[in-house]
């Protein structure tokens, strides 16, 4: 599956990712800027929050009670497509996803 990171500034990057790695393991493999994933995807940073796309948000699975504690916690505001993007994990069934990244995020 491709995922296609799309920067605060609007720079696009699409990268093939492996099955079973997460969305922020893809970006941070790839050197994509603005996921920093601090924690290791252990939900305990909140540095790899992204937007994902209207249309793929029904796609995903569902928001972990965690994942919403921690989303109240992001340096960029939370909206109603809010992700951590280390809960977000590629798979075939999946298939290619898109992701706004947020203007900040250390
Ligand atoms: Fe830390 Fe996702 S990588 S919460």
């Amino acid at each position: 599956p491709t995922i296609r990171y799309t920067s605060a500034d609007g720079d696009v990057r699409e990268i093939s990712a492996t099955t079973g790695d997460s969305v922020m393991q893809t970006a941070v493999r790839n050197g994509v800027a603005g996921i920093v994933g601090e924690c290791g995807g252990v939900l305990s940073c909140a540095t790899c929050h992204v937007f994902v796309d209207a249309g793929d948000a029904d796609r995903l699975p569902p928001v972990g009670e965690l994942e919403d504690e921690m989303l109240d916690g992001t340096a960029d505001d939370r909206r109603p497509t809010s992700r951590l993007s280390c809960q977000l994990v590629v798979s075939d069934e999946l298939g290619d996803l898109h992701v706004t990244l947020p203007e900040a995020q250390e």
